[in-house]
């Protein structure tokens, strides 16, 4: 469609570069339609290339002037970059260039964004700022010096110079220049200190808008606890004398790992007890974490290309896993990231958009920054772990970080280590990294003589460019019963190599219970022929608690597409083990919450289509609604009492104990409000000194089509805090009916507070929308063609988020013939746009291609 105009780069095209640079200095002179950027670069020819051609990108920018060696040269501009003939040997590249920060609303690049100057880089926005070999395997050291009468001025590495009206800065650490970052602003800060392992004093500050420093704590501390946790799990200590962290109001993502400078959008950073719920405190304490620990995967050890976004991604996600789970419960932690990699991963690689982990070629880059790169890439470590052992692993990890500090590598140097410590061979495992889609494993099984064995077959369904695959290495965790629910067969690894296999246990007393696919050991589809009774007793007996949580959920999702496909009243058995669940205080009441919470209307809209069937988006969300009254029918008894007895009152804590008591009695208020006319909820409202139970009570309100009133103080309570704003948004169109979700983001679209230039406030109105299964599907259409309508307003603007948001279409396929022209109808109307996007049109193109 638009192949001509944009290029696919494919990873087997890499080439070294043919020169490298020693170091950087850049001089900022800030002005927010003209800023001024002088560079000076020392080249030398990369001693491993013959080829001496000349290449730096750069895009949108008015070339000033442009010497080597002092002399002025002319140069080939186009709108890529910049070719010009330069000497055979090292020379020193001098540039100008002007560019206007104010007019940036792509938000990458230097812009604007509430009166302060930021940046943001990778993958490909450097080119943005001044011409340079913008690839991550061009490292260098960066000097820079930002000329403005903005009283704070940041760079990356350590301040070395300040004076009136400017700042240096050096960073002495070889980076790409993806991890370059300049903030210029009327900030305020938050100070910390931490002292490293080796006795290194680290000066930490939080930079904030004037107003916002109050909350600034949690975030501080999450820094700490962070530093303090990779010293002592992965032995990484820090290595600058400062670490900033800014918060900055328009961000496209939600943080970036530059070097010394964190730039966080500041959903993603500030938080109050009584602005922040329990669930933005923990993604806070998570993310803050993620970008510190880049420091070493990304920074110190980077990636090559941008093929290989998930050395660094995946595994940071997997260690900031690690970290939340040290921090917070082990088990809740891993349960809902097997929701959100169901939620979201399964749905891609089921998909049009299906690629693999390691992808081969992309138009845009930024379109690869997906749950796939993220969350299947950390699952894969989180195999490879499982594989080699915990001691195996942490050795390998040292080695990695020993090996290639200070160099850009690759998968293979990543598995390598692995390789040289274990004498394994991952050839065969390595088939992750390359085979797009989720596996399917099929478990049988058969009893003899005391002789219980298990049959696994794995399958790998085509994908996008994809067939014929190979079967690839499954870790198979997998626990037995007995009928008592004692553990007769502890957790064993069983690993699945070929198509189908076969594993056999001797010598038990009588047919075992099995708990398979223990800790979601395998990020697979599993298959089995099973009974609600077995479910119902794994669910009260398993000895591990994921697969424990994960038979109440296939319980719950059984009875809901029972209910949904036939109007079957949903199995008693579900609501007697739920009604068990809930009243057992020897559980986590997180767990419990969890527990109660019902498989999302896309999930069961995929579950349909696994079946073969097509999904009916309003009768799923009507199946959902009897299924909840249902439940509160169930379990009227005994809401009441579990409510009065988790109610947390007193001063706020973020922690995992009381934001666990927190989620399951807004989860029980949320039932009670069908029945007691909002009572309770309007009671918990009003006495909530926290956003959790503000929230938790105004959702239970307009779930249940009151809370206009509440609604209304909500906005007037906060009109000043635009994170809180973005919530109050977000509700009502997530809490709208389908009917109606629609009409209630046109009318908020012209709210006043609306604006599509903040990523934030478009995400809380059409985000929302999309997560709104039934609203946006509803079948008149209206919710399709809004979400075009927005998306062909966004992407003049902002083509990155605008791409990533229209992923809301990747599941079209799943529709009836109705609902199938009328999605194809809008994203051809994308499509066709004259000026669309790169971003944009890569992506409509791979939707529309399935
Ligand atoms: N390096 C990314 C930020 C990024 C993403 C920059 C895409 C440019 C394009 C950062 O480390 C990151 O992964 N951030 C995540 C959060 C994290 C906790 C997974 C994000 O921004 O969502
Ligand atoms: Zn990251």
């Amino acid at each position: 469609m638009k192949d001509a105009e944009n290029p696919t780069i494919y990873l087997k095209d890499y080439t070294p570069p043919n020169w490298l640079v020693e170091d950087v200095h850049l001089t900022f002179r800030l002005a927010p339609q003209a800023t001024r950027v002088l560079s000076r670069i020392r080249f030398v020819p990369n001693p491993d290339t013959q080829d001496r051609r000349f290449f730096l990108e750069g895009e949108d920018l008015r070339l000033i002037s442009a010497r080597i060696d002092g002399e002025t040269v002319t140069t080939e501009v186009t709108d890529e970059g910049l070719i010009c003939d330069v000497p055979e040997a090292a020379f020193l590249w001098e540039a100008e260039v002007e560019i206007a920060p104010e007019a940036n609303t792509a938000l990458e690049g230097l812009y604007m964004s509430g009166g302060m100057y930021s940046t943001q880089c990778e993958a490909q926005g450097f080119r943005k700022i001044t011409y340079y070999p913008d690839r991550p395997d061009v490292m260098a050291t960066f000097t820079v010096r930002i000329e403005s009468d903005m009283p704070v001025l940041l760079s990356n590495g350590n301040k070395v110079a300040t004076g009136d009206g400017f700042a240096e800065w050096h960073d002495p650490w070889p980076k790409p220049a993806y991890l370059f970052a300049l903030v210029a602003g009327n900030l305020v800060n938050l100070p910390g200190s931490f002292t490293t392992k080796s006795g290194r004093a680290v000066e930490l500050n939080i930079w904030v808008r004037p107003g916002d420093e109050d909350k600034c704590d949690f975030a501080l501390e999450a820094l700490k606890k962070s530093m303090r946790w990779d010293e002592e799990v992965y032995g990484r200590e820090y290595d600058l004398d400062i670490f900033n962290i800014v918060a900055v109001d328009d961000f496209n993502m939600g943080a970036m790992e530059n070097k010394g400078l964190n730039i966080f959008n500041s959903a993603a950073v500030l938080a109050s007890p009584e602005t922040a719920t329990d669930a933005n405190f923990e993604r806070i304490e998570a993310i803050i974490a993620h970008e510190y620990f880049h420091n070493w995967t990304g920074n110190r050890i980077t990636c090559r290309d941008w093929f290989q976004l998930c050395l660094k991604e995946g595994l940071t996600v997997f260690r900031d896993a690690q970290f939340t789970a040290d921090m917070r419960s082990e088990p809740m932690k891993r349960i809902s990231d097997v929701l959100d990699l169901r939620g979201r991963q399964f749905r891609e690689d089921g998909g049009p958009l299906a690629h693999p982990v390691r992808p081969e070629s992309f138009q845009e880059i930024n379109n690869f920054y997906t749950a796939t790169v993220y969350e299947k890439g950390a699952e894969v470590i989180g195999m490879l772990k499982r594989l080699v052992g915990d001691e195996a692993y942490a050795k390998a990890v040292a080695l990695y970080f020993d090996r290639h500090d200070g160099q850009a590598c690759t998968i293979e140097d990543w598995l390598q280590v692995f390789e040289d410590t274990t004498g394994r061979d991952l050839s065969q495992f390595k088939l992750w990294y390359a085979q797009a889609g989720t596996p399917r494993v099929t478990m049988t099984e058969d009893w003899e003589d005391g002789t219980y064995t298990v049959t696994l077959k794995q399958s790998l369904p085509p994908t996008p460019g994809q067939a014929g695959k190979s079967p690839q290495v499954i870790p198979f965790a997998i626990g037995l019963l007995d009928r008592s629910g004692a553990e007769v067969v502890p957790t064993t690894l069983l690993e699945l190599t070929e198509t189908e296999q076969s594993f056999t246990f001797t010598d038990l007393k009588a047919r075992p219970v099995p708990s398979p696919l223990r800790g979601f050991s395998a990020p697979v589809i599993l298959e089995r022929e099973t009974s609600n009774e077995d479910r119902a007793f794994l669910l009260a007996h398993d000895t591990d608690p994921f697969n424990r949580w994960e038979a109440g959920r296939q319980l719950a999702k059984s009875a809901l597409i029972g209910m949904i496909d036939d109007g079957k009243a949903p199995v008693s058995g579900y609501l007697d083990a739920l009604s068990r669940l809930v009243t057992d205080e020897t559980l986590d009441p997180a767990f419990r919450a969890l527990a109660m919470a019902l498989p999302s209307e896309d999930d069961l809209a995929q579950s349909f289509a696994d079946m073969g069937q097509t999904p009916e988006p309003q009768r799923i969300w009507n199946g959902r609604e009897d299924m909840r009254a249902a439940m509160a029918k169930a379990l009227e008894g005994e809401l009441r009492p579990l409510y009065d007895q988790h109610l947390v009152t007193g001063p706020y804590s973020p922690e995992a104990g009381p934001a666990g008591q927190r989620a399951l009695t807004n989860t029980l208020l949320s039932l009670m409000t069908r029945s007691d006319g909002g009572a309770a909820a309007r009671a918990q409202y009003k006495a909530a000194d926290n956003m959790t139970q503000q929230l938790g009570a105004l959702s239970a309100l307009l779930a249940n089509d009151l809370g206009a009133d509440e609604l209304a103080a909500f906005a007037g309570q906060w009109a000043h805090e635009r994170l809180v704003m973005d919530k109050w948004f977000m509700i009502q169109v997530a809490q709208a009916r389908p009917e109606e979700a629609a009409g209630v983001a046109v009318a908020l679209s012209q709210h006043p507070d609306f604006t599509m230039k903040n990523p934030n406030r478009f995400r809380a109105v059409f985000g929302a929308l999309a997560m709104n299964q039934a609203g946006f599907h509803h079948a008149s259409g209206a919710g399709y063609r809004l979400m075009a309508d927005w998306l062909i307003k966004l992407d003049p603007l902002n083509p990155q988020t605008t791409a990533r948001m229209a992923s809301a279409f990747q599941t079209w396929r799943r529709y009836d013939a109705d609902r199938q022209a009328m999605m194809s109808e809008q994203l051809n109307r994308i499509a066709a746009l004259p000026g669309l996007s790169r971003d944009t049109a890569e992506m409509v193109g791979r939707i529309l291609a399935a």
